[in-house]
């Protein structure tokens, strides 16, 4: 899955010199003060030895805080709020707390490449419901048809990744209806909550029927720009997320400690701030996109998160695999083939995705080197 082929274009990457918009990482740190407020915690000694199994007392308030300030949820930071080790522990933590051996996860394909090893983890079968060009957006037929007796949960990623498709309410709300007429529960990945430029980002906990049915799962990652971190969280009913606890607790016990505090700083940033996130973006994703269609690119742009799926079949490949492991050699540049995202890769064999989370010089410099791919002119 997703993880070799990462390992694989980021070794390509570090042999060949090339630009690397692979794997979903910022190339500049988040906010100074948020660094400092980390070393602070380190030299104070505040989170240097185990924290509380569920977060630090601050952290948990914070992130009830930002809940009630972007959705309006009243959330117990006792009861309803929950550490993890990134959104990454939290999806395994939630998925193995929630399926039994024999159950079925549906998932919207193509999806983050944890999904499939949870499930797997779980004992557990993923039933895919593919997402399809050029607008990627969700076939609820196609979904209702998925369910069967042995479904227990719905994979929801929006703001998604890859495809930075921004689910409507409308699509939400059908979501949510399923989910209650069969009695599913929803796992939500929302990591990409603040990066959305076209569109809102609605959580689908805030639907009728949904609050005692959905995980919602975000992280420090990606809206502070600090994915090394590993600070991310679950937010629930006290049922939910007193099971998702129980799993956790023999995963990694506890985490993180001194960026906990840090991250507690983060979340009350002021709303500049998380309007920065995306608002720093916009233009790099308009010029990328921009930049990779004027060289011949089929561009799928995306309504938020920071990455763009493009279909290289305009440029004369017909494989976007072997586009890839060819870019580092033929132009200096390192991108990721959508395939790896899908189980059923046919869906997806020309698809390409790049990270445009990149500072404006280099997304300069790798459409420059990208030159090298344009078709020639007739
Ligand atoms: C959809 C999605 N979920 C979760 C994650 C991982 O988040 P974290 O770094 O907090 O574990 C990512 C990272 O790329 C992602 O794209």
């Amino acid at each position: 899955m997703g993880t070799t082929i990462f390992a694989e274009m980021s070794a390509l990457a570090v042999t060949t010199g090339a630009v690397n918009l692979g794997q979903g990482f910022p190339d500049v740190d988040g906010p100074r003060e948020i660094a400092e407020a980390a070393v602070a915690a380190i030299r104070e000694g505040r989170g240097n030895q185990y924290p509380p199994g569920a977060g630090i007392p601050e952290l948990r308030q914070a992130i009830a805080a930002h809940q009630k300030r972007f959705y309006g949820f009243d959330l117990d930071p006792d009861r309803q709020v929950l550490v993890t080790v990134g959104a990454t522990e939290a999806i395994a933590a939630a998925l193995l707390a929630l399926l039994e051996p024999g159950d079925e996860a549906i998932a919207f394909e193509p999806y983050y490449d944890s999904y499939a090893a949870s499930v797997a983890m779980a004992g557990a079968t993923r039933v895919p419901v593919t997402l399809r060009p050029p607008d990627f957006r969700p076939d609820l037929d196609a979904l209702r048809a998925a369910i069967t007796p042995r479904t227990r949960v719905i994979l929801l990623n929006s703001p998604h990744n890859p495809t930075g498709v921004v689910f409507t309410p409308g699509e939400l709300a059908r979501v949510a209806e399923l989910a209650c007429e069969h009695d599913l529960l929803v796992v939500s990945d929302e990591v990409y909550e603040h990066m959305v430029f076209d569109g809102t980002h609605l959580p689908i906990a805030s639907l009728p029927g949904m609050a005692g049915r959905t995980v919602s799962i975000s992280s420090a990652a990606k809206t502070f720009s600090f994915t090394g971190w590993k600070v991310g969280w679950v937010t629930g009913s006290p049922e939910i997320v007193t099971a998702v606890r129980t799993v956790k607790q023999f995963l990694t016990y506890v985490s993180s400690g001194p960026f906990q505090y840090a991250i507690a700083q983060a979340l009350a940033l002021p709303d500049s701030y998380y309007a920065s996130v995306a608002g720093d973006l916009l233009p790099k994703r308009d010029f990328f996109c921009d930049g990779l269609a004027a060289i011949g690119f089929e561009v799928y742009r995306p309504a938020g998160t920071f990455f763009i799926t493009t279909d290289v079949r305009p440029l004369g490949y017909a494989d976007g695999m072997q586009f890839c492991r060819e870019l580092p050699h033929r132009a200096g540049v390192v991108a990721i083939p959508s395939s790896v995202f899908y189980d059923n890769v046919e869906a997806a064999r020309s698809q390409v995705r790049f990270a445009f989370c990149k500072k404006q010089e280099v997304l300069a410099e790798a459409l420059a080197r990208l030159e090298a791919v344009r078709p020639a002119g007739p």
